[in-house]
C-alpha cells in the first residue's frame, strides 16, 4: 500500500471533472459483446472512459490485463481501474443459490465457499463482489428472496460476516482475495406487496433490531463496500437518506468504507419523485455519502456546476475519491494493478475438482427433507427409478445471478449422477418460464402420458419439479407461489399410478406445498442446487449423505398467508389451536401457522430431545459484567434414537415475555449441528448472555429489560420445549 499522502497528492492533482470521473463506474461491456467505457466511445465522451474509477461486469484474465494496461496509459494520473461483478454464490464454479446456503446454517461452509468464489474471481481480474446479501427477507412473492439468507437476524449475521471473511481474508490485497459489498440497504425485502423496486414503511424498531445486524455483521467483519437499496424508506429514497446513509450507517454503525449506488438509483431518484432533475439526484445522493455511481453520469455530467453554484463542497467530492483511491491501495493496485489475473491460473482454479467438491458438499447441506414417509428414501440400488419431471434431466440449476459468471453447461444433472441405478427417464412436462410473456407453452398431454407409463413400470418414483430459474431473482416478484399447473397435473397423473413418489423441488423462494406434500411419501427442497447439484442431490437420495439442511425461510400454506414468518409479534389475540379461531389472529378457513417452520428438516435418523435445564432460574444482572458473559445456561440430552448416523441442527430460542414494547414470540439466538451414531447421546449446552436479551429501544438505544424469559430448545421455531428463567436488573 502507498498510504494516505499518496492518494492526498494524488487527488492534490486532479481536476474536478477527473474527480467525477473516477467516481463514475462504467458498464464493461454491451450485450453485444462491444466495449464500452474503457477503450473507445461510450458515452461519446472520451474523457470520461479514459478516467473512468471502475467498470462492471468486466472480467475474464486476458481482458482484464489488456482493459487496465490501456486505461493506466488513458487516464490522466495513470490511475488502475476497479473490476467489479456479482459474484454472488460463485464465479465459474456455482454453489447453490444463498437461500440454499442459508440452508446449510454452516457458516464456516459459506465462508468456504466464499473463499472459492473469491479466488477464481480474483484469477479472472475482478476485484470487488456484490455480496452479500444482508437482506431480511419474509415475503416470499419477492424475487430477490433467492438471494438471501432469510428471515432471522441472528442466521444472517452469521452468513453475512461467513461470506465477508471468505472473500476478503485477513487482507483484500493478498492473493485471490477480493473487496466485498454488502446490500441493499435497507429494507429492500420489506418492499410492499413484495414488488420488486417498491416501497418501504420502516419503523426504528424493526428497522434497528431485524434488518440492520446483518449488515452489522458485515461491517464488523471489516465488510470494504456497502450498496444502497433501490426502494424508499418511509419516503426517502436510500440512495439519498442522508439519515440512512451519515446518521445510521456512517454513524450508528461506523461504517468507513465505500458507498457504491445500485444500478443507475441515482438518476431513479428523479423517478421516485424525490430529485427534480438529474443534476439535483447527483446533489442529494453525493450529499448523502454515495461516493461511486453504477452505469449513469449524473455525477460526471454535474459536479463542476454544483461544486461551482455551492451545492455540493470540494470537500465532499475529495471525501468520495479518497475512499475510492484508498480501496485501490488497499487491493495493491498502484503497485500491481493487474493484481491476480492470470488466463493460466484460469485454467488451472475454475470448476477444478476440488472446488467442484465443495459444490457438491454445498448443494447435499443446502437440501431440506420436508417428508420421508414409508422408508421412501434412501433409495435402494435394486430399485427399478421413475425419474420424472422437467428438471430431471436439466442443467437448468443455476439462478440468474450464478449466470452472470456461471455456465448451465457446466451443471452436472441428476440423472447423469443416478446413471449407476436403474432408472427410466420421461421428462413429463415442459418447464414454463412464466416471466417470458411469449413463451410458448406446448402442450404436455403426450409427456404426462409417457411419464405415467415410465412410472407403472417402476418400483419408485423420483418426480423432479419446481419453478424456472428465470421466475425469482431482481424483478421477479410473483403473485402466486405454487408450481406451475402443468406440473401438479403431471404430479396427480404419476400419483395415480399408486408407486411411491418422491418429490423434489428446485425453487429459488417458498411455494405453497400443499398438495405436493399431501401426494408423495417424500419431498425434498433442494432450491437452485448448483453445477454439481445433480450429484449433490444424489448423494442425498442414495444415503451416501444424510439430510442436514434446515429451512431459513417459512414455507406457507397459502399464498394469501405471505409475508409470514416465525419470529413475530405475539398480538392481543395470538391463535395457536392450529385452525380457524374466531376473533383470534389468522385466515377463515385455514390453520394460520406455516406448512413448514423456520428451522425445520428431517433427517434420515431420529432424534429424542430432553426436557430443557437451566443453569439457574434466577439470575441479578450486577453479578455479572460483560455483554457477552454467559449468565447462565440452557441444556438438554439429545439422543439418535434411530437406526443410523445424522446431524441434528439444534436451536435455542429465547422469549422476552414483557418489555416496554412487545418482543417477538421468539428469536433465534443459538444453534449447534451434532452429528450422533445410533443409540449415542450427548448434552448439548448454550450459554445465554446479556447480549442476547438486549434489544434497541428507540429513543432510548440497547436496552435490557428485567422480567421473565423462555429458553426453548428444539428441532424447529414452532419447538413446544421451553424452561422459564428470571432476570433482575437491566439497563
Ligand atoms: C442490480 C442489483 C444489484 C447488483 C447490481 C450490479 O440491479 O440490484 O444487487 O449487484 O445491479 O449488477
Amino acid at each position: 500500500m502507498l498510504g494516505k499522502k499518496y492518494i492526498a497528492d494524488l487527488i492534490g492533482q486532479m481536476t474536478l471533472l477527473e474527480k467525477a470521473a473516477e467516481m463514475t463506474q462504467l458498464w464493461g461491456e454491451n450485450p453485444d459483446g462491444t466495449l464500452m467505457g474503457i477503450l473507445r466511445g461510450f458515452h461519446e465522451k472520451e474523457h470520461l472512459s479514459a478516467n473512468a474509477g471502475s467498470l462492471l461486469g468486466f472480467n475474464g484474465a486476458e481482458r482484464v490485463l489488456e482493459a487496465q494496461r490501456l486505461h493506466i496509459e488513458e487516464n490522466a494520473h495513470h490511475i488502475p481501474l476497479l473490476f467489479m461483478t456479482d459474484v454472488i454464490h460463485g464465479y465459474k464454479t456455482i454453489f447453490p443459490s444463498v437461500l440454499g446456503l442459508g440452508a446449510t446454517w454452516n457458516p464456516s461452509l459459506i465462508e468456504e465457499s466464499a473463499a472459492v468464489a473469491a479466488a477464481e474471481a480474483a484469477v479472472s481480474g475482478v476485484h470487488v463482489t456484490f455480496s452479500p446479501m444482508a437482506d431480511l427477507v419474509r415475503d416470499a412473492r419477492w424475487g430477490r428472496v433467492v438471494e438471501s439468507t432469510g428471515e432471522d437476524p441472528y442466521l444472517n449475521s452469521l452468513c453475512a460476516a461467513a461470506f465477508v471473511r471468505g472473500y476478503q481474508g485477513d487482507e483484500i490485497g493478498a492473493p485471490l482475495h477480493i473487496a466485498s459489498c454488502v446490500k441493499h440497504f435497507i429494507g429492500y425485502g420489506a418492499v410492499e406487496g413484495g414488488r420488486d423496486y417498491d416501497s418501504v414503511q420502516l419503523g426504528d424498531y424493526s428497522l434497528y433490531n431485524e434488518y440492520l445486524p446483518a449488515f452489522q455483521a458485515a461491517i464488523d467483519a471489516g465488510c470494504e463496500l456497502l450498496m444502497p437499496a433501490f426502494n424508499t424508506v418511509n419516503g426517502i429514497p436510500c440512495t439519498s437518506s442522508r439519515r440512512l446513509l451519515r446518521t445510521i450507517l456512517k454513524g450508528d454503525m461506523d461504517f468507513q468504507g465505500t458507498v457504491i449506488s445500485d444500478c443507475t438509483a441515482i438518476c431513479e431518484l428523479v423517478a421516485h419523485g424525490s430529485a427534480e432533475d438529474n443534476a439535483h439526484a447527483a446533489a442529494l445522493s453525493l450529499d448523502a455519502g454515495v461516493d461511486i455511481e453504477m452505469v449513469s453520469s449524473t455525477f460526471y455530467e454535474n459536479l463542476e456546476r454544483l461544486v461551482e453554484t455551492g451545492e455540493i463542497s470540494m470537500q465532499q467530492v475529495d471525501g468520495a475519491v479518497e475512499r475510492i483511491l484508498t480501496l485501490k491501495d488497499k487491493l495493491g493496485l498502484f503497485e500491481n494493478p493487474f493484481k491476480d489475473a492470470d488466463p493460466e491460473r484460469e485454467k488451472e482454479l475454475h470448476l477444478c475438482p476440488g472446488h467442484r467438491a465443495l459444490a457438491r458438499r454445498a448443494a447435499a447441506e443446502a437440501l431440506v427433507l420436508l417428508k420421508n414417509e414409508n422408508c421412501a428414501l434412501p433409495i435402494k440400488k435394486s430399485e427399478r427409478l421413475a425419474l420424472i419431471g422437467p428438471f430431471a434431466d436439466s442443467r437448468k440449476l443455476i439462478d440468474i445471478w450464478g449466470l452472470v459468471n456461471g455456465k448451465e453447461t457446466d451443471c452436472v444433472t441428476l440423472r447423469s449422477a443416478l446413471e449407476d441405478y436403474k432408472t427410466d427417464y420421461a421428462q413429463g412436462c415442459h418447464l414454463w418460464n412464466l416471466r417470458d410473456m411469449d413463451e410458448e407453452r406446448l402442450p404436455d398431454d403426450e409427456l404426462i402420458a409417457q411419464a405415467v407409463e415410465t412410472a407403472a413400470r417402476s418400483d419408485k418414483i423420483i418426480l423432479v419439479l419446481g419453478e424456472h430459474p428465470d421466475m425469482s431473482s431482481e424483478a421477479g416478484s410473483r403473485t402466486e407461489i405454487t408450481l406451475p399447473e402443468n406440473q401438479l397435473k403431471l404430479l396427480q397423473s404419476v400419483c395415480r399410478t399408486g408407486k411411491p413418489v418422491v418429490t423434489l423441488i428446485m425453487n429459488g423462494r417458498p411455494m405453497v406445498l400443499n398438495e405436493v406434500a399431501a401426494s408423495s411419501d417424500a419431498l425434498l427442497v433442494c432450491w437452485f442446487p448448483g453445477t454439481e447439484g445433480g450429484n449433490g442431490i444424489a448423494d442425498i437420495l442414495t444415503g451416501r449423505c444424510g439430510p442436514s439442511g434446515r429451512l431459513p425461510m417459512t414455507f406457507p400454506r397459502a399464498t394469501g398467508q405471505v409475508p409470514i414468518y416465525y419470529n413475530h409479534l405475539p398480538t392481543g389475540r395470538p391463535n395457536t389451536t392450529g385452525r380457524y379461531q374466531p376473533f383470534a389472529n389468522g385466515y377463515i378457513g385455514i390453520d394460520p401457522g406455516p406448512l413448514y417452520p423456520f428451522g425445520y428438516g428431517l433427517t434420515y435418523t431420529d432424534f429424542s430431545y430432553s426436557p430443557v435445564s437451566l443453569s439457574a432460574a434466577e439470575i441479578t444482572l450486577s453479578d455479572h459484567s460483560g455483554p457477552d458473559e454467559a449468565l447462565l445456561t440452557a441444556s438438554v440430552t439429545l439422543t439418535n434414537t434411530g437406526a443410523i448416523s445424522g446431524t441434528e441442527t439444534v436451536q435455542l430460542y429465547l422469549q422476552d415475555m414483557a418489555g416496554t414494547l412487545s418482543r417477538p414470540v421468539r428469536m433465534l439466538k443459538g444453534f449447534q449441528k451434532i452429528v450422533l451414531e445410533p443409540g449415542e447421546s450427548c448434552t448439548v449446552t448454550f450459554p445465554i448472555t446479556a447480549k442476547m436479551l438486549e434489544y434497541y429501544i428507540p429513543g432510548k438505544g440497547l436496552s435490557l429489560e428485567a422480567g421473565t424469559f423462555r429458553a426453548y430448545i428444539g428441532a424447529h421455531a414452532q419447538c413446544s420445549a421451553y424452561q422459564e428463567f428470571h432476570l433482575k436488573g437491566g439497563y
